[in-house]
């Protein structure tokens, strides 16, 4: 059985942004994020409160939330620690989300923490996010495969989710960082998770489209009853300390098939595409989305 309606996370202002080489201008972000909303998308991750200099593509978080907070959508943000929090809640940030590794040698890269120090620094972060009433989003990377690792065991992807959700996370995004992953792989990791006490109304997934895969993935989700998905206008994306990641599922692609099967996401699919394309003209570069193109080049 499939879903009648899906929630779309729109995370290309985030995601995608933060991989592109040079800083996209924070008035250029915002009049994304404007239009992406008027696209009919809901939840449009906006940007990072993260180290500026691990992250410069996003040092204009500060600058950007504000040009957009007054938007009647959900915007939530990225917060590594306290540092990062202060900072988004100083701004009324309302959707928090952190992000946490299945795997060490991605806990190091992107955190510059163990595995086990990151969890300790993200449980005062969601207890006092939740204290302010925020609602927050755990992240895990790597759940799928890692590029230092290898493949990932699915019981160390569980303990890290279990431990998300112990502390207070609200829901948790499966990412599939390098986007190794394929379906059979992602309904023995939901199935596990269920079996942990995981509900899959709490599950959303996070794929990126290296290897073609993230649209099945997708649907296989969907069919274990998966209703919140990630996706990027125009498959932007990918990771800056993670090799060999490239964009995540492209929303247009994502919108195409679940307007095929009948779901609905809220998504006008032309202003969406549109907006892809007036992106992809200031990064210079076409998307790689396969029904952006097809869709702009009738
Ligand atoms: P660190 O160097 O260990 O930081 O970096 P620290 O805790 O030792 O602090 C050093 C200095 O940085 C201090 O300043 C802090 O105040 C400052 P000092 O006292 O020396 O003057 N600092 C900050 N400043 C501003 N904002 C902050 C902040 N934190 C500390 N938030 C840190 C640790 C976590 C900060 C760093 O590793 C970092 O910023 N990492 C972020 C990496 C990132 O954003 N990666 C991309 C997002 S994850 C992703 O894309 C995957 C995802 O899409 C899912 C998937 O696909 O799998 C979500
Ligand atoms: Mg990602």
């Amino acid at each position: 059985d499939l879903p009648a309606r899906v929630r779309i996370h729109e995370v290309g202002a985030r995601d995608g942004l933060q991989n592109e080489k040079s800083a996209v201008p924070t008035q250029i972000k915002a009049e994304f994020i404007r239009r992406l909303a008027g696209a009919g998308l809901t939840t449009i991750e906006a940007t990072s409160f993260v180290h500026p200099k691990w992250v410069p593509q996003l040092a204009d978080a500060e600058e950007l939330f504000p040009l957009v907070s007054g938007l009647d959508v959900a915007l939530p943000v990225l917060v590594p620690n306290q540092r990062g929090l202060d900072r988004a809640l100083a701004l009324g940030a309302d959707r928090l989300a952190v992000f946490a590794s299945a795997t060490e040698s991605f806990a190091k890269a992107n955190l510059n923490r163990t595995l086990d120090e990151s969890l300790a620094v993200f449980e005062p972060v969601v207890r006092r996010a939740k204290d302010e009433g925020a609602h927050v989003r755990g992240y895990v990377s790597m759940c799928f495969g890692d590029p230092w690792e290898g493949a990932v065991p699915l019981h160390q992807v569980a303990r890290v989710c279990t431990a998300l959700r112990d502390m207070g996370c609200d829901e948790l995004s499966l990412g599939d960082t390098i986007g190794v992953a394929t379906p059979g792989h992602v309904l023995e990791l939901l199935s596990l998770l269920n079996e942990e006490g995981v509900p899959t109304n709490e599950i959303g997934v996070h794929f990126h489209d290296t290897y073609g895969q993230a649209l099945s993935n997708t649907l296989a989700a969907l069919q274990h009853g998966v209703t919140t998905v990630d996706a990027s206008a125009g498959g932007l994306g990918g990771c800056p300390y993670a090799k060999s990641a490239t964009g995540n599922l492209a929303t247009e692609d994502l919108v195409w098939m679940l307007h095929g099967l009948g779901i609905e996401t809220g998504v006008d699919l032309g202003r969406l595409t549109a907006t892809s394309v007036w992106m992809a003209a200031h990064l210079d570069r076409p998307s790689p989305s396969r029904t952006v193109r097809a869709l702009s080049h009738k």
